[in-house]
């Protein structure tokens, strides 16, 4: 990698790019939502814009302040991925492995709970989620999980505690108050099944949650999804919110496949390249059948994962040979919101609602 900023060069002038968009904080229609849950899976309303782990793309991820950047900047949803403690309270990480994006290997205290462990196929060592109860795991605080790609971001190392699920909707409803509409929440169930084994399932506590707060009702801002399908079947008896399975594989959307899913979700949460494939120029090609497909069904597609970092771009629409520079997310998304995606997740929200703004739509 060559010319990565220095973290005080990079967090100002991050800043300045948060300054402005605090600008864009004010309630109002240009910066509202764009369209409830149903229209969104009917393939109505403005693509949704869904804060991928907060904003991650300028604050260590699914922290309060990944999040409430998320909204102020226009996200329709915050998206927590949510693994169990040992108590089995639903926090918000994207992997049970906490060694990379908290500050868990400085606490000894807890030196001897790092262990090696095989989830779902792959083997990994470090702290687990599953191994701390919350107040333990309340005793941490999160830190940038790349910071060789995001360096401004850890800045913000040490500040931030984990979030429970509960905190997080909690979380969206403040935010929500003081920005004057409805900002949702699209949790994601992470290794469901390894959980299960464990004796931790996920799926009580996120109906729960859901229930308790009311939630758990078809025009709720809420989508519930998952890479897994046992978990979304059995959540589909007892959830009233839309559910989306993910999939990254063409194998999982064959035209059969695809029918099964509108059995039971609503939307099918798609890796980019399954709508678009790169070519191999390093341009966009041109979009598959899946997202005319899945809407002949009634399910919408949302995309993931958009950031505009070079190295999640296509060659076409980088800046630089910097892996970490910025590149021409928003062109990108633009094929996507031409190619009639209903909603997308995006690292840098900002980008992403300004692109959909310029793409015509409020
Ligand atoms: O949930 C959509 C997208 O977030 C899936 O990828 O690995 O970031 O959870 P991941
Ligand atoms: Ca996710």
């Amino acid at each position: 990698m060559t010319s990565i900023p220095s973290p005080a060069r990079a967090a100002a002038a991050t800043a300045a790019v948060l300054l402005l968009h605090f600008g864009l904080a004010a309630p109002s229609a240009a910066t509202g939502p764009t369209g409830t849950a149903h229209e969104a899976r009917q393939g109505h309303g403005a693509p949704l814009v869904i804060g991928h782990r907060g904003s991650a793309g300028y604050r260590p991820e699914h922290t309060a302040a990944s999040y409430e950047l998320a909204a102020r900047m226009g996200a329709d949803y915050l998206e927590p991925d949510l693994v169990s403690t040992k108590d089995g309270v639903l926090v918000s990480r994207h992997e049970n492995e906490i060694g990379q994006s908290t500050d868990v290997a400085d606490h000894p205290a807890f030196a001897d709970r790092k262990t090696t462990k095989t989830v779902d196929g792959w083997e990994m060592t470090g702290w687990f989620t599953e191994d701390f109860t919350l107040a333990e795991l309340k005793t941490l605080r999160a830190k940038e999980a790349r910071p060789e790609l995001r360096p401004a971001n850890a800045v913000h190392d040490g500040r931030y505690p984990i979030m429970t699920f509960q905190e997080v909707v909690d979380l969206s409803r403040t935010l929500s108050r003081r920005l004057g509409r409805t900002i949702g929440v699209y949790p994601e169930t992470k290794h469901s099944a390894y959980f299960a084994s464990l004796g931790l399932p996920l799926e009580p506590a996120l109906v729960r949650t859901l229930d308790a707060n009311g939630l758990n009702r078809p025009n709720a801002k809420v989508f519930v999804q998952s890479f897994e399908v046992d978990n979304l079947r059995r959540l589909d008896a007892q959830l009233r919110v839309p559910l989306v399975q993910l999939v990254w594989s063409a194998d999982q959307v064959t035209p059969e496949r695809l029918r099964e899913i509108a059995g039971y979700a609503d939307a099918v949460g798609a890796e980019q390249t399954m709508v678009i494939p790169w070519r191999e120029d390093g341009t966009l090609g041109g979009p598959t059948a899946l997202v005319r497909q899945a809407h002949r069904l009634g399910l919408a597609v949302h995309v993931y994962t958009f950031a505009a970092e070079n190295e999640f771009l296509p060659a076409a629409y980088r800046s630089s040979a910097n892996p970490a520079d910025h590149g021409r997310l928003a062109d990108e998304l633009t094929a996507y919101f031409a190619a009639g995606v209903d909603g997308v997740f995006s690292d840098h929200v900002d980008v992403a609602v300004a692109a959909r703004r310029a793409h015509g739509h409020r």
